[in-house]
């Protein structure tokens, strides 16, 4: 879709980070935008800002829960009765998680698979046929680089985004034959809010929780995610690399090099075992370091 302008889009999870600037970069090129989120405050402060900053781009925001399918039923209705056909559907929004290996509870499982997999599942479930019966449209699908290499992210989050990863290669081989494109992003590390999302869905090892208490477990691993997030892109950054490819019609959109490399080292068997061992090691490293300087023994509780 080389031109977007006047072209409708439906996106999830607008309300903050990669999402919000997704928004405000769609406005600015022209499209009619139908933004969603669970957390309505946000959401309205960003369609008031768009409408501010573009008084010309018709802009429309409902919540939507994208772990109910229901939400999506509903959403759709208003979206087709104000917007008709969808011309862009990004399935962005999703969770963190920051359990250990060990302490990983059904009910974060589930959750994780929930927002992050099924929602874009109930999402295709009532925009594909539509988009079947027109033979047109562009899917986009947020994945992480957690869904592409499996190391040191938390088993929930790593299977929910390979899911996403895999979903999206099928669309893509299933759909081309029907003139609607398929995309997935495999972003690297952007500065967004997830990280905090990560903190509150998470449990702590019961008896790390008991020893030290929730705020200084927060507030040590909230500074352990500071260094991580200082050096991170700007979603504004990296959402203009994201409309680029979109634009080029391209199954994989990156946003940093190292994660390409890492598809390309995926052939080379050994060499990639290698990594994913060494590279699970020097994270676990850096937080076990992190932990002792204040004064915790995280492998007692591993
Ligand atoms: N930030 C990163 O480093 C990074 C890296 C890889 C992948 N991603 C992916 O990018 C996407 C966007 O995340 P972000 O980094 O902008 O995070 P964010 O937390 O800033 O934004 C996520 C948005 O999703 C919304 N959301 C959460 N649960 C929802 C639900 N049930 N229904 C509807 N909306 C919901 C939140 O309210 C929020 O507005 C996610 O799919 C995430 O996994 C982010």
């Amino acid at each position: 879709m080389k031109d977007l302008k006047d072209k409708t889009c439906f996106l999830t999870g607008a309300a903050s980070g990669i999402g919000r600037s997704f928004a405000f970069a769609l406005a600015k090129q022209g499209m009619k935008l139908f933004i969603t989120d669970i957390d309505t405050e946000g959401l309205e402060q960003v369609k008031t800002e768009i409408e501010q900053e573009y008084p010309e781009i018709t802009v429309y925001s409902m919540k939507c829960d994208v772990s109910k399918l229901s939400d999506f039923e509903e959403a759709f209705k208003e979206f087709n009765s104000k917007l008709g056909d969808v011309d862009l559907l990004i399935n962005n929004a999703g969770i963190g998680v920051a359990d250990t290996l060990t302490n990983i509870d059904l009910e974060i499982w589930k959750n994780v698979l929930d927002i992050n997999l099924m929602s874009i599942i109930y999402s295709l479930k009532v925009f594909l046929p539509h988009m079947l019966e027109r033979k047109s449209g562009h899917i986009v699908n947020v994945s992480s680089g957690a869904g592409i290499f499996g190391s040191s992210e938390p088993l929930p989050y790593i299977t929910s985004k390979f899911a996403v990863v895999g979903l999206s290669e099928g669309l893509f081989s299933h759909l081309k034959n029907y003139d609607i494109n398929v995309s997935v992003i495999v972003p690297g590390y952007i500065k967004t809010n997830i990280f905090d999302s990560g903190i509150k869905n998470s449990n702590y090892d019961p008896k790390m929780l008991k020893d030290f208490g929730r705020e200084k477990l927060e507030e040590v691993y909230n500074s352990w995610m500071e260094n991580i997030i200082n050096s991170a892109m700007s979603p504004d950054v990296a959402v203009r690399k994201y409309i680029r490819q979109i634009k080029k019609d391209q199954l994989y959109i990156f946003d940093s090099a190292f994660i390409k490399d890492i598809l390309a080292l995926k052939g080379k068997t050994k060499e990639y075992e290698a990594f994913l061992v060494n590279y699970q090691e020097m994270q676990a490293k850096d937080m076990r370091e992190h932990f002792h300087e204040h004064g915790i023994n995280i492998e007692d509780y591993m």
